[in-house]
């Protein structure tokens, strides 16, 4: 997976912050125990000389046998401290340093490579900007609401549109719960307020959650994006859209929403090829959602695009009637 700069060092930012939580954690524990137990303030200076003295003397050569020596006391006093915060009714290792990752002791590396923590927080920085883009917040698979949709059959698809539906939001339900590499393009297609952004919000909470990095945005807005990059190179703004080209391209899920609304120009385009190619070359799942048939969508963006999202992507239909109307004739 590629690195988005700007985000990784946010994510650094964070596991700093995390070290320092839990020194002054560490700190204030100590003096917790020092404040109940005379003498363990001497025995911790104690310890902490030794460190420092062990690790000089573990770099120089020839300093076997003394080493040998001070590891065997360093032993003895630490002995003596657990003997202590025991007595104290503390336990045994409430002194000792605080690590939120065991694997790489809060560093964010592991053998040269980001530690899976890092990639976590990596994530959620990802996803902190993705949830300010999911609107009111409460979009999840168990508010989703089948009642919206008739029961009666719809003439085109033969079937009622809860039953259409109820396929489409457990098809969308397993996908979320299963995502991982070499997860399907889906493509939402239907007319307008049936539930595709709803449900995108779903898919994108849930995958975010499982730690993979996913991107949503509206087609005008990603879009826009690979415009800004290639025409203000020079400047933050354009600097800004360059990094969240790479997160679009980038992403384990990049969630394009409302494909047809934009603009289209031959520059956009280009750029909705790219995206689309890009990650399909590059195994990356993709989720577009639309208010175009294949048709609109081929007229629009002619056949390189068209093809590639007939052919390369699972298709789940949204039918019924709008919700957004449903709800203001229902006042809810
Ligand atoms: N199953 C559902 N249960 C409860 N509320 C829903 C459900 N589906 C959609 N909604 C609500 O209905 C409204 C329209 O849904 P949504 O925005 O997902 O439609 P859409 O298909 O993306 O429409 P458009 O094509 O216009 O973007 C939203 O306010 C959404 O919160
Ligand atoms: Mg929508
Ligand atoms: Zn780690």
């Amino acid at each position: 997976m590629g690195y988005n700069g700007r985000l990784l060092a946010k994510a650094r930012a964070r596991l700093a912050e995390i070290r320092e939580e839990n020194a002054a954690e560490q700190r204030r524990r100590l003096d917790e125990a020092c404040a109940k137990l005379p003498g363990l303030r001497e025995l911790d200076r104690g310890l902490r000389r030794q460190m420092i003295e062990l690790s000089r003397l573990a770099m120089r050569p020839g300093a076997g046998s003394e080493l040998e020596k001070l590891r065997a006391e360093n032993l003895e006093l630490q002995k003596k401290r657990a003997e202590l915060l025991v007595s104290g009714g503390f336990p045994i290792d409430y002194t000792d340093e605080i690590y939120s990752c065991r694997l790489c002791r809060d560093s964010g590396l592991r053998g040269g490579e980001p530690c899976s923590c890092l990639k976590k927080l990596y994530n959620r920085q990802l996803t902190q900007e993705l949830s300010s883009l999911l609107r009111g917040g409460d979009e999840s698979f168990e508010n989703f609401d089948l009642d919206w949709y008739d029961t009666a059959a719809d003439p085109i698809a033969g079937a009622s549109p809860r039953d259409c539906m109820a396929i489409v939001s457990g098809t969308c339900r397993e996908y979320a719960k299963n995502f991982g590499p070499g997860s399907p393009n889906l493509m939402f297609m239907g007319g307008t307020g049936l539930g595709k952004t709803y449900l995108s919000a779903c898919i994108a909470r849930v995958v975010a959650e499982a730690g993979f990095s996913v991107a949503y945005e509206s087609a005008a807005a990603a879009l826009g994006a690979f415009e800004t990059q290639r025409f203000s190179r020079e400047n933050a703004e354009g600097e800004q859209a360059a990094a969240r080209v790479r997160d679009y391209l980038g992403c384990d899920l990049m969630i394009l929403d409302d494909l047809g609304t934009e603009m289209v120009t031959s520059f956009s385009v280009s750029a909705l090829y790219q995206l689309i190619n890009t990650r399909l070359c590059e195994n990356r799942s993709t989720i577009v959602s639309t208010n175009c048939s294949f048709e609109e969508l081929q007229r629009r963006y002619g056949g390189q695009v068209c093809s590639r999202l007939e052919g390369e992507y699972l298709l789940l239909r949204f039918i019924g009637r709008d919700i957004r109307l449903l709800r203001k004739e229902r006042g809810i």
